[in-house]
C-alpha cells in the first residue's frame, strides 16, 4: 500500500487542502485512487490539527468536503470518462485548477499518439477546459481557470511542426525544450481562452509557483545537472516547500481582488511577464487549430461552436 510521506506532497495537494479548509468543496482528479483517498485523510487530519491552533479563516464545518475523481491525462479516453463523470453529477464549477504535470520526460507516446508532456501538461487540460466552460457559465458570477505553468516557458520555442517532437531520436530529444513548450502552450492557451471569454464570467489565469520540492523531478532523477540545480537551489535558499509553492495558485483562485481579471501569468502573488512567443496571435491560433484537429474525435463541433462563438471578430 502506498501511503503519503511528506516527501509525497506536491503542490495540487497543498492547493486542494488550503482552498477545502477556506470552504470550499474541492474535487481532486487524480489517475491513482489510493494516493488520492490516502492524501483526503492527510488533509483531514491537517484540517483538524489547524482548527486546533485556531489558524485565522479556517471554515468551521466538522470535515473538509474533498473528494476524488478519477483521471489520468496521458489518456484522452479516461480524460472523456472523467468529464462524463463530472457532468453527469449535475454539480457546478467554480474554479478549475489545471495542476497536474510532468517534467523533462523522456520521449514518449501515449495511446493517442501524442508526445506525453504536450498531452498531459496541456492538450487533456485543454479537452476538460473546453468541456467545463458551458458548466462554469451558469455557475456563478466569478469562475476562474488556472493553468500552472513554469518559467521553463523562458527556454521553450515554438514550431507547430515539430510541436510531437518526431524529429528527434530518444537520445536527442530535447527534454527541457519540451517541457518548455508544454508550459507554453498553456500560456497561449490563456490568451486565446480569454479572448473567447471576454465579456464573460469566465477568467483565465496562469502562474508560475517557483522552484518547488516535491515529486517533480521523479522524471528526470537520470539528468545530474537537474539534480546540482535543485540542489544548489536548496542551498541558497530559493527552493520553496509545496505550501509556499502552492501559495500563488490558491491567491488566483480565492483572492476576490482578482475577481474580473485576465490574461496574468502571476510568480510570486505578483504579475509577472511571459515571452513575446506567447503573445503572439498567429502562433495563438495555429495552437488553437492545431489542439483542436488533434482532439477531433473528442471535442464535438457544438463545443467548438460554444466557445468560439464569443471571440470578437
Ligand atoms: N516543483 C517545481 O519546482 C515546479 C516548478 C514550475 C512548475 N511546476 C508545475 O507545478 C505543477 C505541480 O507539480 P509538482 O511540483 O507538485 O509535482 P508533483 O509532486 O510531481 O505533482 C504532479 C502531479 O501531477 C500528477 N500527474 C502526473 N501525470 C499525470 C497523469 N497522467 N494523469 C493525472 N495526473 C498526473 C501526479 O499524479 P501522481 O500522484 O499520480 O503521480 C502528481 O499529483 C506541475 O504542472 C509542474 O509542471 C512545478
Amino acid at each position: 500500500m502506498h501511503s503519503i510521506s511528506a516527501n509525497d506532497i506536491g503542490i495540487g495537494y497543498e492547493t486542494a487542502k488550503w482552498i477545502a479548509m477556506m470552504g470550499a468543496t474541492v474535487i481532486i482528479a487524480c489517475r491513482s485512487q489510493e494516493r488520492a483517498q490516502n492524501a483526503i485523510e492527510r488533509m483531514k487530519t491537517e484540517f483538524q490539527a489547524e482548527k486546533d491552533k485556531h489558524t485565522e479563516g479556517i471554515s468551521e464545518t466538522d470535515t473538509l468536503h474533498v473528494e476524488f475523481m478519477q483521471v489520468d491525462l496521458a489518456s484522452l479516453r479516461s480524460v472523456k470518462s472523467f468529464i462524463e463523470e463530472f457532468r453527469s453529477s449535475g454539480r457546478q464549477l467554480h474554479t478549475l485548477i489545471c495542476n497536474a504535470g510532468i517534467a523533462m520526460h523522456p520521449q514518449h507516446y501515449t495511446e493517442d499518439d501524442n508526445e506525453l508532456m504536450f498531452q498531459v501538461n496541456y492538450l487533456s487540460h485543454f479537452l476538460i477546459a473546453a468541456h467545463f466552460i458551458p458548466i462554469m457559465k451558469k455557475s456563478g458570477d466569478d469562475c476562474r481557470i488556472i493553468n500552472v505553468s513554469s518559467e521553463a516557458i523562458k527556454v521553450a520555442t515554438f514550431d507547430i511542426s515539430t510541436i510531437q517532437g518526431k524529429q528527434s531520436t530518444p537520445e536527442n530529444f530535447d527534454r527541457l525544450n519540451y517541457y518548455g513548450r508544454s508550459k507554453l502552450y498553456q500560456i497561449m492557451q490563456m490568451y486565446k481562452l480569454n479572448r473567447c471569454l471576454q465579456g464573460s464570467n469566465i477568467t483565465v489565469s496562469s502562474i508560475h509557483p517557483g522552484i518547488v520540492e516535491t515529486e517533480i523531478n521523479r522524471s528526470f532523477t537520470d539528468l545530474g545537472r537537474w539534480k546540482v540545480f535543485f540542489g544548489l537551489s536548496k542551498l541558497i535558499g530559493v527552493t520553496k516547500t509545496p505550501f509556499e509553492g502552492a501559495r500563488t495558485t490558491i491567491n488566483v483562485a480565492v483572492n476576490p481582488q482578482l475577481a474580473g481579471i485576465r490574461d496574468v501569468y502571476y510568480s510570486d502573488c505578483k504579475p509577472a511577464s511571459t515571452v513575446p512567443i506567447a503573445r503572439k496571435l498567429e502562433n495563438q491560433e495555429a495552437l488553437w487549430e492545431y489542439s483542436k484537429e488533434r482532439l477531433k474525435d473528442y471535442l464535438p463541433e457544438e463545443v467548438i461552436k460554444e466557445l468560439e462563438d464569443n471571440t470578437p471578430i
